[in-house]
């Protein structure tokens, strides 16, 4: 989609990596005065991607157009890439003429954050396109507002690696980073509504602003998530200074010697996601695939951590090796779930892949 910009330049426009998340650990809170729930959750961002294409030049009049491989991504207002890229151009007080494809990889309803990661991919895009015709990008704070305008898990995409998500899931925090570790995300062909999994989780507890006595249970909950995440992953021991120190007595790579890995601090706190609950019983086959990614008893073999990521409907493992992963996979393949190997990604490696040059 190569476009002449004018001044006798031929422009190539700018594709996106519009990385997924999974979310390790989700506690779900009371209800808010807005209708949204208080939450806390640690995200963090996989390879596993969508790619978001923008074309885009200044014009007197705005236009946004739209499109994609997949029938199932709408191509109007709706579309959270339309709506970024809209209230950038409002709020810098320019018009353009843009162009956004979405080749969609992921699933459109999944858990994986797509739809949030596209926004911020078309932004991203908007921006450096833009800037090619001399127009100041918006500050960090500007992007977040939008960001979380567009919806609770898009901010999160513009930190990457592991974040830590609290108010309604948008008011985000960078957290250390994980190792790089091997992810199998499971992809059954199952709807869940995220309105209605907090519709059902309300129904199960007395979750309604009314409710003082959920209101502080609740609140505890999230908080005591908030000091399990911070905990595992700040430590020093997670942190690698004890490990540097034993990895040197013992003459090991720092990494290997045993609990250096930050994730299985996370792992012991008993990190859980609260939509498990509510989104479990409406289908055997999610018990059934938490099973098949968790795999044998061998330590050498099981997952190290397994859950469904965000709602739903996807549900992931992660590995101490890709062969663990792969094997998961080959495990997934027999009964018929499509899967995606892939593996986590810490935030500067997020950034530094995100331009397809
Ligand atoms: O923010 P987002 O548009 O992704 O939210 C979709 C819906 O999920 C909201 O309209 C609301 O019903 C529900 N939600 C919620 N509490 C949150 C996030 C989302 O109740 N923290």
């Amino acid at each position: 989609m190569a476009d002449d910009c004018g001044y006798n330049r031929i422009c190539m426009p700018t594709t996106v990596c519009s990385f997924a998340k999974i979310n390790l650990g989700l506690a779900i809170g009371p209800v808010r005065a807005d209708g949204f729930h208080s939450l806390t959750t640690l995200y963090q961002t996989i390879d596993a991607h969508d790619l978001v294409t923008v074309a885009a030049r200044p014009a007197a009049e705005t236009s946004i157009t739209l499109t994609s491989n997949d029938p199932q991504v709408p191509l109007d207002e709706r579309n959270t890439a339309y709506k970024s890229v809209k209230l950038a151009l409002g709020l810098k007080r320019v018009g353009a003429e843009v162009r956004i494809h979405i080749d969609k990889r992921l699933p459109v309803q999944g858990g994986l954050g797509a739809g949030s990661a596209n926004a911020v991919a078309a932004l991203i895009g908007l921006e450096r396109e833009l800037g090619a015709h001399g127009i100041a990008p918006l500050s960090g704070p500007e992007r977040l507002g939008i960001a979380a305008q567009v919806g609770s898990d898009v901010p999160l995409f513009l930190v990457g690696g592991a974040v830590l998500g609290v108010g309604r899931g948008e008011e985000v925090y960078p957290m250390p980073d994980l190792p790089v570790t091997p992810c199998v995300v499971a992809l059954p062909e199952i709807g869940v509504s995220t309105p209605q999994a907090f519709r059902d989780w309300d129904a199960r507890h007395d979750s309604s602003p009314q409710s003082t006595l959920t209101e502080g249970a609740g609140s505890d909950r999230l908080k005591g998530l908030s000091r399990a995440l911070s905990a595992a992953l700040c430590e020093p021991h997670s942190s690698g200074v004890f490990q540097e120190d034993l990895a040197a007595k013992t003459g090991s790579p720092a990494n290997l010697v045993a609990g250096a890995n930050p994730l299985h601090a996370l792992v012991r706190t008993g990190i859980e996601n609260d939509f498990e609950e509510v989104v479990f019983p409406q289908n055997p086959l999610f018990g059934e695939i938490k099973r098949v990614l968790a795999g044998p008893e061998d330590p050498e073999a099981a997952a190290l951590y397994v859950s469904l990521s965000g709602s739903g409907s996807a549900l992931f493992g992660l590995y101490g090796t890709p062969d663990g992963a792969r094997a998961a996979v080959a495990r997934l393949d027999g009964m018929g779930v499509r899967s995606v190997m892939t593996e986590t990604m810490p935030r500067e490696r997020y950034w530094r892949s995100m331009i397809v040059e």
